[in-house]
């Protein structure tokens, strides 16, 4: 039975907070790219990787708000090393731009959180035309991962220091369509069900996970790749739900995670020294979970690589997809 407090085998349990998990680790000399840092989850993971000394880099989509919630981290951690970039993950140009400008810094790279998501109500497309979810969820971040790794791989060779790559999914990964992931079906509007294609893309982030895993182990790289269910937790993440999202967010009242406790799993998976050298595991209340069958699928996972890989490899992408499915590629 599931008990809020009960301490797993890392001593932390689903009420641990991300300080608490961090407490006493030294993080300075890391350098982290916090994605979807702007709001929730990714919010508190950023202050908490700063707090520790880590330089974060807040890679939002609205710049703006990121630049805010920069100003109030500052406030509490005057000596923060954080900055905020541009990225928007359901546009690849965009994660191209974001990519090229973080590696023309010099900057090395520790430690990478995708931690972006959205939750949307009914079918939407990106400005590339892929289903929003599949985009933003899976691929931008696909995307992103594979052209920071250059950067990892150097970080980890020249520092010494393992590298982490943390996917931030969804016990959500659950409700994905029977068959996983859809290959042909992602720009179906007329099979979609909002929360399957959400289960769909979350179970894409714990394919992606183990699948670098197995690249890594493969490659000799000194980095790892796990993935994670924060919790449930009220954010903004809620918000296109309408009806759905409030009744969601008052029964939540009184079985979710503050945002501090969604965000410990993250910051346990980025720093804690216990997860040295673990890649491939799924986590939740910071300790590993076990994952169904479907989400520990070797040849799905390897046959989601190849398919992003095409996806992304392909400009403009939205006209890969045009080409495979052109029937159902259709805006309202
Ligand atoms: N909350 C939960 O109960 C729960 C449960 C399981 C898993 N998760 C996962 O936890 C992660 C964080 O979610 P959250 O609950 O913290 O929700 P949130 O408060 O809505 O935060 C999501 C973040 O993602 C950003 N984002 C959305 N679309 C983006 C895009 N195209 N490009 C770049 N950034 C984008 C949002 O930016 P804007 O502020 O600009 O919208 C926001 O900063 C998500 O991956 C979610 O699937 C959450």
């Amino acid at each position: 039975m599931w008990i809020f407090g009960r301490k797993g085998a890392s001593g932390f349990s689903a009420s641990s907070t991300a300080e608490e998990v961090a407490q006493d680790i030294d993080a300075s000399g890391l350098t982290a790219i916090v994605t979807g840092a702007s709001s929730g989850i990714g919010t508190e993971t950023a202050r908490v990787l700063a707090l520790r000394g880590a330089r974060v880099i807040m890679a939002v989509r609205n710049v703006e708000s990121g630049k805010e919630v920069k100003e109030n981290i500052i406030k509490e951690i005057p000596n923060a090393k954080i900055d905020v970039m541009e990225l928007d993950l359901s546009c690849m140009s965009s994660v191209r731009k974001f990519a090229s400008d973080y590696n023309s810094l010099a900057l090395p790279l520790n430690i990478l959180i995708n931690n972006a998501g959205v939750l949307p109500y009914s079918f939407m497309l990106s400005n590339d035309n892929i289903e929003l979810q599949f985009a933003t969820n899976h691929l931008g971040h696909y995307l992103l991962t594979n052209l920071l790794l250059d950067n990892m791989k150097k970080t980890a060779r020249d520092s010494q220091k393992e590298g982490r790559i943390v996917n931030v999914s969804s016990k959500g990964y659950q409700l994905a369509y029977p068959e996983g992931i859809c290959f042909d079906k992602i720009n179906d509007r007329t099979s979609y069900v909002n929360y399957r294609s959400y289960g769909q893309s979350k179970l894409a982030n714990i394919l992606h996970a183990n699948e670098l895993t197995r690249r890594f182990k493969e490659e000799g790289v000194q980095i790892t790749a796990n993935s994670l269910h924060p919790g449930v937790i009220t954010t903004n993440i809620l918000r296109h739900l309408g009806f759905v999202g409030g009744i969601f967010k008052w029964l939540s009242n009184y079985v979710n995670k503050s945002i501090p406790q969604g965000a410990a799993t993250t910051c346990y998976v980025a720093l804690h020294p216990q997860v040295k050298g673990v890649s491939g595991e799924y986590f939740a209340d910071c300790n590993i979970a076990k994952t169904s069958e479907v989400a520990k699928d070797a040849e799905l996972a390897k046959k989601l690589w190849d398919f992003s890989l095409d996806a992304t490899l392909s400009n403009p992408i939205g006209r890969y997809f045009h080409l495979m499915y052109p029937t159902r590629l259709k805006r309202d």
